[in-house]
């Protein structure tokens, strides 16, 4: 295969299956840090800019969504630029690229964090995918439209009656803990994460004692939740201070 065959090949692959997702990390986990750095420059320059929108290869393994079947909120917790928001954004870019959801919501404190982080920002959706797969922001209903047609509706939660009247296949809460009236907006969304066979939701926040997330996390006297998957990152913070 020639480098120009290489590249038109990259350029135009469907996304990939989830079925290559672990076998990409282990290679890249078994690759280490610094050989990987030293592997990359043995490749050619084409296949380097294919690895780079290749998410297992530069995931940690905690970054990536849970592999068995068996959950309904993936709870990712972590400390100031842990990689929560990006992991929330693959997830999501994951899903709307392969078809696997195409009504989805995302919730972030405000409609200026949806916007400047979850969309626009350094780890945010607009800036991680290809090209040809960067989805369109439409300002005036407030909703990212991806060239398949799978969209993505923005909510605060500063205003949880919003998310009234909408029904979603997937759904990315990012800063949960921070949210202003977190009981309302997080019912409220649980009650329209009710389409397709197997909706789910990914929630990425820096962990602080609220009822809530004791809730979700099943400590301090909450009963826990078989459906929710508390990442290998969150695992040394079951405890949530008081
Ligand atoms: N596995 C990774 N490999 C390389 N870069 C990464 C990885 N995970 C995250 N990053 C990068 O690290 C930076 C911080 O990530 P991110 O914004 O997701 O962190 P965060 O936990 O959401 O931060 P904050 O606490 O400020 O909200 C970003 O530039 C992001 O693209
Ligand atoms: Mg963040």
């Amino acid at each position: 295969m020639t480098s120009q065959d290489r590249t038109a090949t990259a350029n135009t692959a469907p996304p990939r299956s989830s079925a290559c997702v672990p076998s990409l990390n282990a290679v890249s986990i078994a690759l280490r840090k610094t050989w990987k750095k030293k592997w990359l420059t043995l490749l050619p320059p084409d296949l380097v800019v294919h690895l780079t929108h290749e998410w297992p290869f530069w995931a940690r393994p905690d970054q990536l969504a849970p592999q068995h079947e068996d959950w309904f909120t993936w709870l990712v917790l972590g400390g100031r630029g842990a990689g929560k928001t990006r992991t929330g954004a693959e997830w999501v870019r994951g899903l709307a690229e392969t078809g696997a959801a195409s009504r989805i919501a995302l919730v972030g404190e405000t409609y200026q964090d949806v916007r400047e982080v979850m969309i626009d920002g350094e780890s945010g959706l607009m800036a991680i995918p290809r090209a040809k797969w960067r989805p369109s922001y439409e300002a005036s209903r407030r909703r990212l439209v991806w060239p398949n047609g799978a969209t993505a509706q923005c909510f605060s939660a500063e205003d949880p009656e919003g998310l009234r009247g909408y029904q979603f296949d997937a759904a990315w809460s990012d800063e949960l803990c921070k949210w202003r009236y977190a009981d309302t907006a997080w019912s409220n969304l649980q009650l329209g994460l009710r389409l397709g066979d197997r909706p789910r939701q990914v929630v990425t926040t820096t962990p602080r004692p609220t009822v809530l997330i004791k809730r979700l996390m099943g400590c301090q006297g909450h009963e826990s939740d078989p459906r929710v998957h508390l990442g290998e990152q969150g695992e040394p913070r079951r405890d949530v201070p008081q």
